[in-house]
């Protein structure tokens, strides 16, 4: 039976996009064997390689002077490959709202002179700095557009002149945002894109000729970029399975469709949550995330019968990060509205039992 997943990451499928991917698990198209099995040099697969990428950029809307790519490694190995790709001046700044903010910092630090314009580590992330000035000269600021652990995301990017480089692996695809607006966009695809495996890279055309002198071939966005992200073999059933979550986004309705949804599954759950004098969202109202919405009981011990009692109920994987604790609710585009419906009203059954 399928329960309801609210998986941080990877996450819950569209359930079409499984059965879609079971069906064709054995013999693909007619070809007598499954994608799994088949040469990334192969017809079927460029077409599926290239379809990925069509659907992607008529989602996003994605200009014609931003390459895309579909690299190996995670956001993380981005993290590093970042620095590595531009580097003019060797000089960047960082805003840090969250661990993977911080990690991407650190990775960073290795190859200039990288700095922190502002962090809201002070009050453990619950919000999202305003008002930052950066420094003149840098490469670019990278940002996290929205964060996973801490549920907060940016309801209007920073001002600058530099270039923005932003890690939006947990909430690309979901609202509608002007690719226009960045330099950069990263994300790994394990939460709105599709299975863990594949990162999607889009890239301003300006800026894929500048890089590191030490930056090795497969961190070279300009590598990928030249073989349409078959310079080596790509993760192939990865790509294929994206492929199906993209179909599936653009037969519902795409972004604009998907980010109502989002926007009413949110409010559903943020309002119950406002309503109570049993569970807290500690972070702040402007900045909170559709997509991860972190909240606690009254204690951690009952925090922890939640998550079990709801786990029994259908309800999973709803354990909270450690550096926050108590639970998370991921609801990410495939997550139906009746999962959240159906959330809410445990939340109000547990509250009734345990006040
Ligand atoms: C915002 C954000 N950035 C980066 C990462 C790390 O991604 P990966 O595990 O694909 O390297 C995650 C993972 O959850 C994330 O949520």
């Amino acid at each position: 039976m399928r329960v309801y997943n609210f998986s941080p990451g990877p996450s819950t499928l569209p359930q079409e996009v499984l059965t879609k991917a079971q069906k064709d698990l054995l013999n693909y198209d007619n070809c007598g064997f499954s994608v799994m099995e088949m040469s990334h040099r192969s017809k079927p697969y460029k077409e599926i390689n290239q379809k990925a990428q069509d659907l992607l950029r008529e989602l996003m809307n994605i200009p014609d002077n931003y390459e895309v790519i579909f690299v190996q490694g995670g956001a993380t190995t981005q993290f590093e490959a970042v620095p590595l790709n531009i580097s003019v001046n060797k000089k960047a700044d960082y805003v840090i709202t969250g661990n993977f903010a911080k990690k991407a910092y650190k990775e960073a630090l290795k190859y200039g002179d990288i700095a922190i314009a502002a962090s809201s580590e002070d009050q453990n992330f619950t919000y999202i700095p305003k008002n930052i000035v950066f420094r003149d000269g840098i490469d670019y600021v990278h940002i996290t557009t929205n964060n996973t652990i801490f549920g907060t995301k940016y309801a209007k990017l920073p001002k600058t002149s530099a270039p923005i480089v932003a890690d939006m692996s947990s909430n690309i695809l979901s609202e509608k945002m002007d690719v226009n607006e960045f330099g950069v966009i990263y994300a790994g695809a394990q939460k709105n894109l599709g299975p863990a495996g594949v990162t999607v890279v889009i890239i301003r055309n300006d800026l894929v000729d500048k890089t590191h002198e030490l930056c090795p071939t497969m961190l070279k966005w300009s590598t990928h970029i030249k073989d349409q992200s078959l310079y080596n073999t790509p993760p192939c059933w990865s790509v294929y399975v994206m492929m199906l979550v993209l179909e599936w986004l653009k037969n519902s309705g795409g972004v604009e469709y998907i980010q109502k949804v989002n926007e009413e599954k949110a409010q559903i759950l943020y309002d119950f949550i406002d309503n109570s004098d049993f569970y807290v969202n500690k972070v702040q109202k402007e900045d909170r995330s559709i997509m991860n919405i972190p909240f606690t009981t009254p204690s951690p011990e009952l925090d922890e019968k939640f998550i079990a009692e709801a786990a029994e109920n259908g309800l999973k994987q709803l354990k909270g990060h450690r550096l926050v604790g108590g639970m998370r609710a991921s609801i990410y585009n495939a997550m139906p509205i009746e999962g959240v419906k159906k959330l809410v009203d445990f939340m109000k059954k547990f509250e009734l039992e345990n006040k």
